[in-house]
């Protein structure tokens, strides 16, 4: 990986028009769905990222074949082969876990590492696993961090999740398509991203139905086939420009915008008093009006306030007059930005707010949580961005980051900015269409 920098100077109001390109989170997992078929799936609308080429990396290790031509994919799963999942892979994509599924139902067996930081226990896929259980295999954990799945054919049953799981649903789902039988999944995830996997195992042939807001019914069948999907656009990369368009004082018409799954932004908008209309069916405007009201938000699972929102969401509150909160309720830890906002002259102190049964209110499993990390923070504002270098540590960090040095005066210097190609597609280059002064550099 090149090691690249930004180099952002002072704001000018970002103007004009620009598209979201397709759902990082939906293109990722339609690679491991195109693996339960020997036939072709061509995905339209993928984003260019660097998590897409990671896992086409990591499926064709596997066996399995992905082809990128423009922002369509071709998948093809015919020559898939059964090894173990290396930690390596592992850590670098965790959305490579969900290959369990379509490895178990192929193969009768399935190794695949804890994608998660911790080495001695089940976690964070435990739900993932719980429910792959109830289906049938015998999974067991090793002390050198890996699952051991073994399963002659994957049955239905009922699962109800403890706790909501974005991935954890989508990987009972895959598993779920071609076991004997019917299977039912309680408190299952309900991100518009979830039906867009949905849409596609469908159209290959699979019989999945959400018979309620958090049900899905899954009746198996015996075989799927191949197909041509158009993934939906990315949600987050709608909210990241709405929020710089407002942030710098500008007026942007984004295309394919959906309203329908953004309404908890859309709202937290009208309170703040920024500006957004939609202007057809797939295209939302998003401007500044004057003055921002401070607001308070707590994250959630949909239709709740995606925790991928509030790190953009502070800093449009450093730019409203008074005392706004953020609290993230979905992972444990998730302000490794702030000490970066910090250098830029936001006042952001953290806390902790009180909660009656926290084991209920919070997503993550509260084992993980180290005590250290507070689940909240207090903005005061308005505050006078000013430049500085900052570090990079991760993907949507790393947008807040430049949504930040663009409303900053003064020239500012961004090092890990190839964190930010993983989830963003030609981002800088399209920033400055809209009129940011952005470039980049190797460092
Ligand atoms: N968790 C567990 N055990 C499990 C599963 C989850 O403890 O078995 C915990 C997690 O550690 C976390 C919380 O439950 O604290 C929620 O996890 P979830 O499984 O819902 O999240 P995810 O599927 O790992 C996806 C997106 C994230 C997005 C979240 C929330 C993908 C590849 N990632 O993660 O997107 O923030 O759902 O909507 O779909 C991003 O795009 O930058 C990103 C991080």
């Amino acid at each position: 990986m090149i090691m690249s920098k930004l180099i952002i100077e002072e704001g000018e109001s970002l103007k004009g028009e620009i598209e979201a390109s397709g759902a990082k989170n939906v293109a990722l997992k339609t690679i491991v769905a195109g693996l339960l078929t020997d036939e072709k799936i061509v995905i339209e609308n993928i984003p260019l990222i660097s998590d897409l080429l990671t896992m086409k990396m990591t499926v064709e290790k596997f066996g399995g074949r992905v082809e990128i031509a423009g922002h369509k994919m071709t998948v093809t799963g015919s020559n898939l082969k059964n090894f173990p999942l290396s930690l390596e892979m592992a850590a670098q994509s965790r959305t490579s876990s969900m290959i369990i599924a379509p490895l178990l139902l192929r193969f009768g067996k399935a190794t695949i590492p804890n994608p998660g930081g911790c080495r001695i226990g089940a976690r964070p896929i435990d739900r993932h696993i719980e429910g792959l259980s109830k289906m049938g295999a015998k999974i067991t954990y090793d002390a050198s961090g890996y699952f051991h799945a073994q399963s002659k054919k994957l049955h239905g049953t009922v699962y109800t999740f403890p706790k909501n799981t974005h991935t954890g649903t989508e990987t009972l789902i895959l598993a779920a398509v071609l076991a004997n039988g019917e299977t039912v999944l309680e408190n299952a995830a309900a991100e518009p991203e979830v039906d867009d996997l949905i849409g596609l195992l469908n159209q290959m042939g699979a019989k999945i139905k959400r018979v309620g807001p958090r049900t899905i019914k899954i009746t198996g069948v015996k075989k799927l086939g191949g197909t041509t999907y158009k993934i939906m656009p990315d949600r987050n990369e709608v909210v990241t420009f709405a929020v710089a368009g407002i942030i710098t004082g500008g007026d942007l018409i984004i295309k394919n915008a959906q309203s329908q799954h953004l309404l908890s932004f859309l709202e937290k908008l009208d309170k703040a008093g920024a500006g957004w209309e939609k202007v057809n069916e797939n295209s939302l405007r998003f401007f500044y009006k004057g003055s921002l009201k401070p607001c308070d938000i707590v994250t959630s699972f949909h239709p709740g306030f995606m925790t991928d929102w509030q790190a953009p969401w502070t800093i449009l509150m450093t730019q409203a007059a008074g005392k706004s909160t953020v609290h993230e309720a979905v992972f444990e830890s998730r302000f490794g930005y702030v000490s970066e906002l910090r250098k830029m002259g936001v006042k952001i102190l953290f806390f902790q707010p009180k909660i009656s049964c926290p084991e209920k209110f919070y997503n993550f499993n509260m084992e993980d949580k180290n005590d250290r990390h507070y689940q909240a923070i207090l903005i005061e504002g308005p505050i006078k961005l000013h430049n500085a270098i900052l570090n990079i540590s991760d993907l949507r960090a790393g947008a807040t980051l430049v949504l930040a040095a663009l409303a900053a005066e003064g020239e500012s210097v961004l090092y890990g900015a190839e964190h930010i190609d993983r989830g963003y597609e030609r981002f800088e280059e399209r920033l400055k269409k809209l009129g940011a002064k952005i470039k980049r550099a190797n460092s």
